[in-house]
C-alpha cells in the first residue's frame, strides 16, 4: 500500500492533549459561543460533534470548470470519512479552483489570490488543521503558500494524474501530444479528422496532466518536502488507491493536530533541497523555479535561481516521462513504484532525517520502496539526462537577462546547447501568431524568435506562452525546433529550446524591453551565459528613447497584482505576504 502510515492511533494520549484552537469559538459560556453552537446545531451537528474533537477545514479546490479535479466532489467525502474515524470534525471549505486550461489570461495572475484565500480561511474560521485538495498546477503552491503562512498542522491531498490518453491505439500525452500534432496538422501530414481524434482521446478522466508538467512536479515538491502522505502524488486519480490514500489522510490529520504537526516544523532547508533534488530527478516543469523560491521564502527558507542550478548539474534526470523522457507517463511511473521508488534511488542526494507528516522521517517513508521498471525509473548510471550540459534545469545570465533566465535543455535539440543568431522580435503575442503563419516571413531556422512584455507584470501574470510558435513555413519545411526567448513562463508539458522567465521582464524596463530584430543572441548552456552582441552605451542609447507601455489595469485585482507582484526570479509572490514583510498577523477577536 503506497499511502500505509500509522494513522488514527490517537497518538497523543487525552490528558496530554493541548486545548484547540476551535475550542475559542465553541468552549466558552458567552454569547458569541451561543452563536456559535447553536449556528452549529442548524446544520445538524450536536455538541458531540465538535467538544474534544479538532475542527479540520478541507479547502477542496473542486470546481465545475476543473476537469483535473472533477473526481474531488466524491474524494472529499473520503478525507471526512477518514477525518471522522479518527476522532476529527470535518468542514470542507470550497476554495477558488484554478482551472489551468480555462482561466485567462492565465492562473499565474490568481496563484497569490488562492494562497491569501487558503491563508485567510484558516485563520477566520475555527479551524485546527487543515487538508488540502489540490492538484492542477497553481493549486499546488497557491493552497501551500498560504497554509505556510498560516501554519497550521496541514496535510496535501493531491489530485492525482489521469490516465494515459490513447488516440488509435497510441498513447497520447498531455500538453506534448497536442503541440506535436497541431505542427503535424500544420505541416499536412495528418488530416483534420486524426486532429479531432486526439481531441477526444488525449483527456479521458478525471486527474491532472499525465505528462511531467507542473502538476506532476508541483504534487512531487509537495511530497519530496514531506507535507503528503509517501507515495500520494503518484496515484493515478481514478485508482482506488487514491480514495485508500484520501481516507488515510483525513485519518492522519486528526493525530496531527494533536502532534501540533506544523508546517514550520517541516518546511525546514533541507525539506526544500529534498524538494529540489526530486524535481532535478524527475526532470521537472520550468514553472517549479518560481513555485519552490515563492513556498520557501514563504518559510523563510532563502532559495534562489542558483540553487536549481547547482542541483541540476550534480542530479541526473532519472525519471523516463514525457517531456523530458522519451517515452512514458505518471501512469506507468505510478506502476515503476512512483515518487517514493525514485526517493529511494537518488536517496544519496536526499536528507533522510527530515520529518514528514507522517510524524516520521524521509528515510524512514522510502524504507521499504523498490523500483519495478528500470527503464521507467532509471538507475543513476543509467539517466535520461546528466551533467554539465545542463541536467533539467539550467539558469542562464548575461547582458539580456542580468537577473537570470531558465532554459530546460533535456528537451530540445542539443545544438541549441549553444547557438548564435539573429533577433526576431515581437512586443505582443497576436502580432508575433500572424507574423509566423505568414509563409512569406522572412525567417531562418537559425533565427532567434523573442517575445517580450509577457512577464509577471506585463503579461500579465506571466502567462505560459514560451513555448513560442514555429514558423509555418519552416515547420511545413520540416523544421521541429528554433531558439526562443521571452520573459513568459512555458507549460510543464512543453519542450523545445525555449529560453524562459527573462528577468527582470522587460515591461519593467529590463534589458529584454531594448533587443532590436536583427541584434545577434548568442546562448552557451555549458557556460550558462545568454548575451546580446550590443554595446552598453547603445543599450544606454536605447534606454534613453525607451518609454514604458501603459498599465495593464486601472482597478480590481489586476492593479493590486500590478503593484505587488515580485519578478520571476523572486517567486512571483506579492511583496505584502512574503512573510518577511511585516510583524505576524494576530489570531482573531472572537
Ligand atoms: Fe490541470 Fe494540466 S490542466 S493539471
Ligand atoms: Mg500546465
Amino acid at each position: 500500500e503506497h499511502a500505509s502510515t500509522p494513522t488514527g492511533h490517537q497518538t497523543v494520549p487525552e490528558h496530554e492533549r493541548r486545548p484547540l484552537r476551535s475550542a475559542r469559538w465553541f468552549g466558552p459560556a458567552d454569547l458569541r459561543s451561543f452563536g456559535h453552537r447553536s449556528r452549529a446545531m442548524q446544520m445538524g451537528y450536536a455538541p458531540q460533534d465538535w467538544e474534544g474533537r479538532p475542527v479540520i477545514a478541507i479547502l477542496n479546490t473542486w470546481s465545475d470548470i476543473n476537469p483535473c479535479h472533477m473526481h474531488f466532489r466524491q474524494r472529499v467525502e473520503d478525507v471526512k470519512h477518514g477525518i471522522l474515524a479518527a476522532g476529527g470534525f470535518p468542514m470542507e471549505l470550497p476554495a477558488i479552483s484554478l482551472s489551468e486550461n480555462f482561466m485567462k489570461p492565465t492562473t499565474m495572475l490568481y496563484r497569490n489570490m488562492l494562497a491569501m484565500e487558503a491563508e485567510e480561511l484558516l485563520r477566520a474560521y475555527p479551524a485546527d488543521g487543515a487538508v488540502l485538495m489540490g492538484g492542477c498546477d497553481k493549486t499546488t503552491p497557491g493552497l501551500l503558500l498560504g497554509a505556510t503562512s498560516m501554519d497550521l498542522p496541514a496535510i496535501y491531498v493531491p489530485a492525482g494524474p489521469m490516465l494515459r490518453g490513447n488516440w488509435q491505439g497510441r498513447t497520447l500525452g498531455s500538453g506534448s501530444d497536442s503541440w506535436k500534432y497541431w505542427d503535424e496538422l500544420r505541416a499536412g501530414t495528418i488530416t483534420q479528422a486524426d486532429w479531432q481524434g486526439v481531441e477526444a482521446g488525449i483527456a479521458r478522466s478525471a486527474g491532472t496532466c499525465m505528462t511531467m508538467g507542473t502538476a506532476s512536479t508541483m504534487t512531487a515538491i509537495a511530497e519530496a518536502i514531506g507535507l503528503s502522505l509517501p507515495g500520494a502524488s503518484s496515484i493515478p486519480a481514478v485508482d482506488s488507491s487514491h480514495i485508500r490514500m484520501a481516507r488515510s489522510a483525513g485519518r492522519r490529520i486528526v493525530d496531527m493536530v494533536w502532534e501540533d504537526l506544523r508546517p514550520s516544523k517541516i518546511q525546514t532547508p533541507a525539506a526544500f533541497a529534498n524538494a529540489i533534488a526530486v524535481a532535478m530527478a524527475m526532470g521537472c516543469s520550468t514553472n517549479a523555479i518560481i513555485h519552490v523560491i515563492a513556498m520557501a521564502r514563504r518559510a523563510g527558507v532563502a532559495i534562489g535561481l542558483d540553487d536549481f542550478d547547482r542541483a541540476s548539474r550534480e542530479i541526473p534526470v532519472i525519471a523516463n516521462v514525457r517531456p523530458t523522457g522519451t517515452t512514458y507517463l505518471m501512469e506507468d511511473f505510478y506502476y515503476a513504484g512512483g515518487i517514493t521508488a525514485l526517493m529511494k534511488r537518488i536517496s544519496r542526494f536526499l536528507d533522510l532525517t527530515c520529518l514528514t507528516v507522517t510524524g516520521r522521517s524521509v528515510g524512514e517513508n522510502i524504507e521499504q520502496a523498490k523500483v519495478w521498471n528500470d527503464d521507467v525509473i532509471r538507475p543513476l548510471d543509467q539517466p535520461m539526462f546528466s551533467g554539465q550540459a545542463g541536467g533539467a534545469l539550467t539558469v542562464l545570465r548575461g547582458n539580456l537577462a542580468p537577473d537570470g533566465c531558465v532554459m530546460k535543455p533535456a528537451c530540445c535539440d542539443p545544438k541549441f546547447h549553444r547557438h548564435s543568431g539573429p533577433a526576431l522580435v515581437f512586443d505582443d503575442y497576436p502580432t508575433m501568431k500572424k507574423a509566423l503563419d505568414d509563409e512569406t516571413l522572412d525567417v531562418t531556422p537559425d533565427h532567434v524568435l523573442v517575445l517580450r512584455n509577457a512577464g509577471p507584470l506585463g503579461g500579465p501574470g506571466m502567462p505560459e506562452w514560451g513555448m513560442l510558435p514555429l514558423p509555418r513555413r519552416l515547420v511545413r519545411e520540416g523544421c521541429r525546433d528554433m531558439l526562443r526567448i521571452s520573459d513568459a513562463r512555458m507549460s510543464g508539458t512543453s519542450y523545445g529550446a525555449c529560453v524562459l522567465h527573462v528577468a527582470p521582464e522587460s515591461y519593467v524596463g529590463g534589458p529584454l524591453a531594448l533587443l532590436r530584430t536583427g541584434d545577434i543572441i548568442t546562448v552557451d548552456v555549458p557556460a550558462r551565459t545568454i548575451s546580446m552582441a550590443v554595446s552598453d552605451q547603445e543599450l544606454e542609447r536605447r534606454r534613453a528613447s525607451w518609454t514604458p507601455p501603459p498599465a495593464r489595469y486601472g482597478r480590481g485585482y489586476g492593479w493590486m497584482a500590478g503593484q505587488h507582484m515580485r519578478q520571476a526570479n523572486e517567486g512571483c509572490d506579492f511583496d505584502f505576504l512574503q512573510t518577511d514583510f511585516g510583524p505576524p498577523v494576530p489570531e482573531p477577536v472572537i
